[in-house]
């Protein structure tokens, strides 16, 4: 039985109703001593469990949630417990970037005949709570507006990042061409409404795939649309980094890698879209876009801008370890990969850097602050292809 002091603290569980519910109820029925701060509210499944919701929880006061579902495998809608596991995992290791002791949450898995392990589950967690005691609230801490680093200076940690467009398309389009028979899509890249837009292309016969495009726009992760063709056969164009969710998806039986067939060449780097619009500001007409080695001469209006990958690339790509990945079924253009320079094994992203070096509560303060722009529209959600 826990040691608890005579303090109660507020803590929040979330249990899937056919699992973990019953296991609690099991320990009630076999009139397990368990501590009384824990407040229960029941789920369908784990996988319902937003991580919305906790961070709700830690911010309106709960000082713990615990969050409980059917062990892997064991899920009453088969794989809502995956889904679950990584979202949590990742919500924990988010956690203190948010300004939260990760200690103050986790998740398990309880049977509903475990009666007894859900007693020890439940008495170490809130013994752990007890032990931080009460957290801060969302509503005490004060937004509070920070200096951020400059992002300008981030470009000495920049590589090369022009090799992705140094290769030939014609070659990559010639390979896909060969295998096109073979699929019922190929999903790939193609001018959005200008050249420095791309949006997906779904490629069934040779006219779509005339209007491929690879560069440094192509920011898209096309993982995304995977499970949408899950029994098809589908061609998929891949930056190394997306091949991580792939292999995420493969691992989750999300899809079968066996019906899918990666196309990559190396990847130059992606221009973070957000920062392109910002340089370019509002316009009418794109008239020309030239591309020489690491920058991008955009005439806009009449007007030239120089758009520079080392500074407005996408923070993961200043940092990326891998432009070329080999996990690719059909590789184009690798032996461009060989002029690659070494990369810093221990480069750091100067804004997580900057996030890192303040203490939690001032984490809370910071994100009180750029949480305060946020409208709810969900798009960074749905741009993730794990959610
Ligand atoms: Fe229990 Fe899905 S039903 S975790």
């Amino acid at each position: 039985m826990s040691d608890l002091n005579s303090q109660e603290l507020r803590i929040v569980g979330f249990l899937c109703n056919w699992c973990s519910y019953g296991g609690a109820d099991t320990a009630g029925v076999a009139r397990a001593k368990q501590p009384t701060d824990l407040r229960i509210i029941r789920v369908p499944c784990s996988g319902r469990v937003d991580p919305l919701f906790i961070l709700k929880a830690f911010f309106n006061g709960a000082d713990g949630v615990l969050v409980s579902g059917c062990h892997p495998r064991d899920c009453h809608y088969s794989s809502g417990n995956f889904y679950a596991r990584r979202r949590l995992e990742v919500l924990k290791h988010f956690l203190p970037i948010l300004g939260i002791d990760s200690k103050r949450f986790e998740y398990t898995w309880v049977s509903a005949s475990e009666g007894q392990r859900w007693q020890e589950v439940v008495t170490k967690f809130t013994d752990q709570i007890h032990e931080l005691g009460r957290a801060q609230t969302f509503a005490q801490v004060e937004a509070k507006a920070f200096d951020l680093p400059d992002l300008a200076s981030r470009a000495q940690s920049v590589l090369p990042l022009n090799c992705g467009l140094l290769d030939p398309l014609d070659k990559l389009k010639a390979a896909i061409a060969e295998r096109l028979a073979d699929f019922d899509v190929v999903i790939g890249w193609q001018k959005g409404r200008d050249d420095v837009h791309v949006v997906p292309l779904f490629i069934h016969d040779q006219k779509d795939l005339d209007r491929l495009v690879f560069g440094p726009f192509n920011a898209q992760n096309l993982a995304t649309y995977l499970t949408e063709y899950k029994g098809k056969k589908v061609g998929l164009l891949v930056k190394a980094c997306d091949v991580r969710s792939v292999v995420e998806l493969e691992q989750e039986e999300l899809i079968d890698r066996s019906s899918v067939t990666l196309f990559t060449m190396p990847c130059g780097g992606t221009f973070d879209l957000g920062a392109v619009q910002d340089k370019l500001g509002r316009y009418e007409t794109i008239s020309s876009v030239e591309i020489k080695d690491t920058t991008v001469k955009v005439v806009v209006d009449g007007k030239d801008v120089v758009l520079d990958l080392a500074k407005e690339a996408q923070g993961k790509c200043l940092s990326c370890t891998c432009r070329l990945s080999n996990k690719s079924d059909v590789i184009v253009g690798a032996e461009k990969a060989q002029d690659l320079q070494p990369y810093d094994p221990n480069y750091v992203p100067r804004e997580l850097a900057f996030v890192e070096s303040l203490s939690l509560p001032e984490r809370m303060s910071f994100w009180k602050w750029q949480l305060e722009r946020c409208i709810r529209c969900g798009a960074c959600r749905n741009s993730c292809p794990m959610c």
